[in-house]
């Protein structure tokens, strides 16, 4: 499958916020590319091992270290073709729900969406 008319052959990619819905559907899409030779796979929560051209790896945007780290990984040797960031919060429990809205949100949703 042609995902992108612009990536170059042996490309490069990372996708942060892999575990999520979103980020997981694109490394999925993006490792069926033939034109991929690897998918950084970043998430908070890694699995163990590289499968075909995924391998995973650790980043928590709320950790610099860790972004440092992640960047050193999937750079250190081949500059990065794409980078996807698929990371938010679209709900957590009953606490926080998508809203079709601005209006429907609240202060206290907002306060706990962006601590
Ligand atoms: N799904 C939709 O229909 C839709 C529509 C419009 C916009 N969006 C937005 O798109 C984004 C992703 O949506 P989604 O449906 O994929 O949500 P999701 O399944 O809840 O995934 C959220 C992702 O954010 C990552 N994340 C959260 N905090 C992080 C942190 N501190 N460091 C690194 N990663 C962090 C999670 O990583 P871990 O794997 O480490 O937990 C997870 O991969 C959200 O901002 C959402 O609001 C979604």
């Amino acid at each position: 499958m042609t995902l992108l008319s612009s990536l170059r052959r042996e490309a490069n990619v990372a996708v942060i916020g892999a575990g999520g819905g979103i980020g997981r559907a694109f490394v999925e899409l993006i490792a069926g590319d033939e034109r991929v030779r690897r998918v950084h796979a970043f998430s908070r929560t890694p699995g163990d091992s590289a499968t075909g051209r995924i391998v995973p790896g650790h980043l928590d945007l709320t950790d610099e270290e860790s972004i440092a780290a992640a960047a050193q990984v999937a750079s250190g040797d081949v500059p990065l073709d794409l980078v996807l960031v698929a990371t938010g919060i679209l709900h957590r429990g009953k606490s926080i729900q998508p809203e079709s809205r601005c209006v429907s949100s609240t202060h206290s949703r907002w306060r706990k969406c962006w601590r």
